[in-house]
């Protein structure tokens, strides 16, 4: 049984981030009973406790309406810790603020770039001992950032307390991939190259990078969601069956499948990049960064070869919407079938659905089909569990089945890595479009990209 986490330090602790996702988060671990130690923010922002505890409070009083006592209880937790974090001071006074506990969680809700400082903080005042540390995703800039990241982490924490963050793994609609896929018999026969066509994972936001130009143009959408969340849908979506639902277990096939995934060619990939992107605050006059991307996967496994994983993603695309479409190969009766194949579809968010798509009989005289969808639907997103609550909880309480492994990291990065930078040109694209032509080319030959319902 691992120890739970009696102190919950925040770096970052007056962000973006931390504003947005963590403290809501916090605020449904409180109302579940499941936070009840110290929460202590890290910042250079020149505030005060005070100022933590009174911002924090208006941040949240809408989502609290129902339930004040647990805001109340939230705002008594948070203490603030000013400083900068290249200095040995913030360090000591943070040794002060943690007094005796001894399992601190420490939260890197902060650029990547300063992981490292942060660790090695950490490590020289103490404050490692016995703790665990949360490291937001990008996880490196690439492959060779990511094995130098990861061996400045192991220079003070060992694997087992480190917890690579994806929330993409919290979601619901991702877990249901594993589950669908391993709770049905009916599927294992037919999840292979004999019977599947292609498989097309679209990740749309309408939104843009709503203020978030300094991070954006340091990641880009094939560092900000394809090297993590995209790859980690392809390989619940890819993997063979595990040997038990044993965590080691399903991340060892994670692991193999994405290993067998083809490092990118910059001819399998487009990049484009949304005109008035130039306009946004903190982004660069001359930015070659990319709002959208497009790519296509070849899984070099007995399973999938000859299967195109084909994956787009990007920001002030027409809609928001997430969705899987896997296309089964045409019945061999045409003059029934019509040439329409069968497919599976998840809809992973804004809301969860799985849809199986069948062909069944037209009324009338002659022998041919017509579209039917089965469909089972769960409308709640995420069942009211927001990944954030249910990742932070399980950091907490030591439990590492929803976090990254590294050897996963770094295979995700190896499959990107040429294809980073400008080594693939940039094509535009209008707002509220699907993204730059250049990129049917891809998947003119299974029929188009799939568009997701809005
Ligand atoms: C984040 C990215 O990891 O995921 C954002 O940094 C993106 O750019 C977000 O918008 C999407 O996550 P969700 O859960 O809102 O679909």
């Amino acid at each position: 049984m691992q120890p739970r986490s009696d102190v919950l330090v925040l770096f970052g602790g007056t962000g973006d981030l931390a504003r947005k996702k963590i403290y809501p988060a916090l605020l449904d671990l409180v109302r579940h009973g499941k936070l009840k130690v110290p929460v202590v923010a890290v910042a250079r922002s020149g505030w005060t406790k005070e100022l933590l505890q009174e911002r924090v409070q208006n941040e949240l009083a809408v989502r609290a309406e129902k339930d004040p006592e647990s805001l109340e209880k939230l705002i008594s937790l948070l203490t603030y810790v000013e400083g900068d974090y290249r200095d040995a001071a913030t360090f000591e006074r943070l040794r002060e603020a943690l007094g005796g506990a001894q399992y601190p969680l420490h939260y890197l809700a902060i650029p990547p770039e300063m992981f490292a400082t942060v660790a090695a903080g950490l490590g020289a005042s103490g404050c490692a001992q016995g703790a665990r540390i949360v490291v937001e995703k990008p996880f490196g800039r690439d492959l060779a950032s990511a094995i130098a990241l990861n061996a400045t982490l192991l220079e003070v924490f060992s694997e087992s307390q480190i917890f690579r963050i994806d929330h993409y793994l919290g979601k619901e609609s991702v877990q249901n991939l594993l589950v669908f896929r391993f709770a049905n018999a009916f599927l294992e026969p037919i999840w292979n190259n004999r019977f599947v066509k292609s498989v097309q994972i679209t990740m749309a936001e309408r939104f843009g990078v709503e203020g978030r130009g300094m991070f954006y143009e340091q990641a880009g959408a094939i560092r900000d969601v394809v090297q993590n969340h995209l790859l980690e849908v392809v390989s619940y979506l890819s993997m063979d069956p595990p040997e038990s639902a044993k965590i080691g277990d399903i991340h060892d096939e994670q692991l193999k499948v994405l290993r067998s995934v083809a490092p990118l060619t910059a001819r399998e990939v487009v990049r484009g990049q949304v005109r008035g992107y130039l306009d946004e605050k903190d982004v660069s006059p001359d930015s070659t960064v990319e709002t959208y991307a497009a790519l296509r996967l070849h899984i070099d496994s007995q399973r999938w070869n000859g299967v195109p994983f084909l994956i787009r993603t990007g920001k002030y695309l027409a809609t928001t919407a997430t969705e899987v479409l896997v296309t089964l190969r045409d019945a061999p009766l045409t003059q029934i079938a019509g040439g329409e194949p069968n497919y599976v579809r998840f809809r992973l968010s804004p809301t969860i659905e799985i849809t199986i798509g069948a062909r069944i009989k037209k009324g009338g005289d002659a022998l041919v089909s017509e579209p039917a969808e089965l469909n089972m639907v769960d409308n709640t997103p995420d069942d009211g569990i927001e990944p954030y609550d249910r990742l932070l909880g399980d950091a907490m309480a030591g439990d590492k089945t929803l976090f990254a492994r590294e050897d996963f990291v770094e295979a995700a990065w190896a499959v990107v890595d040429p294809i980073l930078g400008d080594a693939v040109p940039l094509s535009h694209y209008n707002r509220e479009t699907w993204g730059p032509a250049e990129a049917d080319a891809l998947a003119r030959d299974v029929g188009g990209w799939h568009v997701p319902k809005s």
